[in-house]
């Protein structure tokens, strides 16, 4: 039972005397980054950590929120105002499709591929209730370079990934080898030269997930002074 106010994401709440949603520090476990004051945005940036499919189930996104998702992932940074990605939806029966494929596939590459193997390659696509592909679209451009174009296709994975959490959903940006297989991106109607940033799986989170270390700032920052 969550507490009034509290979202699947943030069971761990309450309300301050002025009637503002807090966190309650104690709960959490980024505690160390954590402070009562800060926004409800840096606790949830402090807070989120992937779901993986495993770990999820229905229900998933309704089609407003899909509709909401992809609003908010395409607004990040666009060097050039290119929108050097698209998003395509997955539904559930091209994720069954998509699933019988992969299995197909993989008997294609390993005629010996045991019934598991067969069936966790379906499940790659049928364990999550929605699966947004992020396709980057980057090409050769006079004035902004392509890595640029890809870094922005990265940034909208990371606002799906981010928005979903918000919205109280489990997420996880994943690629998997089919992300880089021909016969794949054949069967998800890439055209030439683009490629898969993310196979973004959303869903409810079955169960709470532990953190995993994060890097220690000493060993990623230089300071310049
Ligand atoms: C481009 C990209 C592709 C990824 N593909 C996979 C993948 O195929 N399988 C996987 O287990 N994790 C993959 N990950 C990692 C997860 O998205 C995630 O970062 C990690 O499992 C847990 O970290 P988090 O809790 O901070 O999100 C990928 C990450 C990125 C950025």
């Amino acid at each position: 039972m969550l507490r009034p106010g509290c979202s699947r994401q943030f069971p761990d709440c309450g309300f301050d005397l002025a009637g503002k949603l807090v966190l309650i520090v104690a709960a959490l476990p980024s505690q160390d980054i954590m402070d009562p004051t800060m926004s409800d945005t840096l606790a949830l940036l402090a807070r989120r950590r992937s779901v993986p499919p495993k770990f999820m189930g229905p229900p998933g996104p309704s089609r407003a929120e899909v509709d909401q998702l992809l609003t908010l992932a395409s607004r990040v940074p666009d060097h050039g105002k290119l929108a050097p990605w698209r998003f395509v939806v997955i539904g559930p029966a091209a994720r069954e499709r998509f699933g019988a494929a992969l299995a197909d596939f993989t008997k294609q590459d390993r005629p010996d591929a045991d019934e598991e193997t067969l069936q966790r390659e379906r499940e790659r696509f049928t364990a999550s209730p929605c699966i947004i592909a992020v396709i980057s679209t980057a090409k050769p451009h006079p004035k902004i370079p392509e890595w640029e174009q890809v870094l922005s296709a990265g940034a909208a994975c990371m606002n799906l990934v981010t928005a979903a959490t918000a919205m109280g959903y489990g997420a996880s940006w994943l690629t998997g080898w089919h992300s880089f297989d021909p016969r794949f991106h054949a069967a998800l109607g890439l055209q030439d030269g683009e490629k898969i940033a993310g196979l973004i799986h959303i869903g409810t989170p079955k169960e709470a997930q532990t953190d995993r270390p994060r890097p220690a700032l000493a060993d990623i920052v230089t300071i310049l002074d």
